[in-house]
């Protein structure tokens, strides 16, 4: 199974590192292929809300940088896994980021998520 991890927290080997390093190694040692990446080396201002990805202007987002990348491995990935500490009872502001950028997954016309399989097919884990 291919398999991407977010790390959302600015901390390399703060707890949410340590807990989606944990999970992966043990996936990697039972012959999953995985890639993980920490949020905070990545460079994301957040979604500018263009709606370009909602009218169907472009095909995926508009903001073409390492984030646009990184969704199109999301697409052809079997599970995704992102972790985030708590701030303020909320996800971080760094993994608050990364999610609003999701909304190209949306399908403004079905209001399905292109992502919606991936989360039928191992939500019971
Ligand atoms: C700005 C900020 C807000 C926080 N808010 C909460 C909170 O609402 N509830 C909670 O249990 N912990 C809260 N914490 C503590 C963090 O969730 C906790 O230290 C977490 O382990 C940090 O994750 P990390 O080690 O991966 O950076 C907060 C920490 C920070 C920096």
């Amino acid at each position: 199974m291919k398999i991407v991890a977010f790390i959302g927290s600015p901390r390399e080997n703060g707890n949410t590192a340590k807990l989606v390093n944990t999970i992966c190694k043990e996936a990697e040692s039972n012959g999953h292929e995985i890639e993980i990446y920490n949020l905070s080396a990545i460079s994301n201002n957040g979604c500018i809300a263009c709606n370009a990805c909602q009218l169907n202007m472009v095909r995926g987002c508009a903001i073409d940088d390492i984030i646009s990348r990184i969704f199109s491995k999301m697409q052809i990935v079997d599970l995704i896994i992102l972790g985030t500490p708590i701030y303020f009872e909320q996800v971080s502001g760094l993994t608050k980021n990364f999610i609003d950028r999701m909304r190209m997954f949306l399908d403004y016309n079905t209001k399905t998520s292109m992502l919606a399989e991936k989360y039928s097919k191992y939500h019971s884990w």
